[in-house]
């Protein structure tokens, strides 16, 4: 059998139809910029995350900058941050005129260790980005009694958290805001790039509104320096239809996740059972492997597609090597051992069992 990492030509049953359906619908009406599929999609999508306000931009990483922006964070400030992630976060940060500081992550979850924050403190640190990097949830509780005890903004990555949950509450609704990703391979795709950031904050809201189009308050009128970050109407459309369908496709992860804990618990390392009031998004199914090289070749062998998130932790790539960073063993030593299995809604369960037949 012959099992890709992802395969993204692979649809729920009835979502190539509404998708095309949806495409019809924008095409026929002629506005193809932040128009009403935009708006639609924003209310619906604040909705979903239980967020006042969703500001729809052109992609997550973009998504990071404008909300530090408009949360006022700029040159000059520190922001702490993980080195385990994906390297837009720290992108975003710095595009945002700021300085990522590094900070551990616990060995348990790969998400940011709360522990640690507080060495990384300076008089310069103005706010706090955790990832709930695999759609595990970060230890929002301590996060965000630290940063307001400290008075820090709290905002979170959740390019890999559509529909992960932690003691009653969405992530993405623990901080000041939150910015989100649409690249296909996320749990909420487009077909295409997008973006949004989500926020309670009217003012906060009206801010990302301007920042996104030039900064303009009112046409022809920039009132601070913006960007061209839009949301176009065939990607706001395309996730309208894939918003519907996202609890059917997270349950359908949830049901493969079940699946690889309890066949692969103990022969390699796999996920830490998730606390009682967590949902997990399962963006990601992450084992750790000691010798993940010669793990992988002998999965390819038997036809099983594997990833690594990531090979590279942030601060051990060139881009952001001359960053400030605390001492990182946890992250530096997971970069090392973590292999993605395949974990995606049209995954079907004899390629699971194939997959672990394979592992076992
Ligand atoms: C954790 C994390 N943050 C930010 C991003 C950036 O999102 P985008 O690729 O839409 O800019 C991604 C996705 O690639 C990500 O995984």
């Amino acid at each position: 059998m012959n099992v890709p990492f992802l395969d993204l030509a692979r649809y729920l049953p009835g979502e190539k139809e509404r998708l095309s359906l949806a495409a019809e619908r924008v095409l026929s009406r002629g506005r193809f910029v932040l128009g009403p599929e935009v708006e639609a999609f924003e209310q619906e999508f604040a909705a979903f995350v239980g967020a006042a306000y969703a500001v729809g931009v052109a992609n997550g990483t973009d998504a990071i900058t404008l909300g530090l922006t408009a949360l006022g964070i700029r040159a000059g400030d520190e922001v702490l941050t993980v080195s385990m992630t994906c390297a837009p976060t720290a992108t975003g940060i710095l595009r945002a005129g700021a300085t990522p500081v590094f900070v551990d992550v616990s060995d348990e979850d790969l998400t940011m260790d709360p522990a640690l924050l507080e060495e990384a403190l300076t008089e310069a640190t103005r706010a706090i980005v955790p990832v709930h990097l695999y759609g595990r949830p970060a230890a929002m509780e301590e996060l965000r009694s630290f940063a307001s005890a400290h008075g820090l903004a709290l905002f979170e990555d959740c390019a890999q958290a559509h529909g992960t949950r932690l003691a009653g509450r969405g992530a993405g609704t623990f901080g000041n805001g939150a910015s989100w990703s649409f690249y296909p391979t996320k749990n909420l795709g487009a077909i295409g790039d997008g973006g949004a950031v989500t926020t309670d904050d009217p003012e906060i809201a009206a801010r990302l509104k301007r920042l996104r189009l030039y900064g303009y308050a009112t046409r022809n009128d920039s009132q601070e320096l913006g960007w061209n970050s839009r949301l176009d109407e065939l990607q706001a459309a395309f996730l309208r239809e894939r918003l519907a369908l996202l609890p059917q496709a997270n349950a359908r992860r949830a049901a493969i996740a079940a699946r690889y804990d309890a066949a692969l618990m103990g022969a390699v390392r796999t996920p830490r059972t998730p606390r009682e009031d967590q949902v997990d998004a399962h963006h990601l199914y992450v084992v750790r492997v000691p010798d993940r090289d010669a793990f992988r070749a002998r999965l390819a062998e038997r036809g099983v597609g594997t990833d690594v998130h990531y090979p590279r932790a942030v601060h051990e790539q060139q881009a952001f090597a001359s960053l400030p960073g605390l001492s990182l063993p946890v992250t530096e030593a997971a970069s090392a051992e973590v292999v993605s299995l395949p974990c995606y809604p049209m995954l079907r369960d004899d390629e699971v069992d194939a997959i672990i037949d394979a592992i076992l």
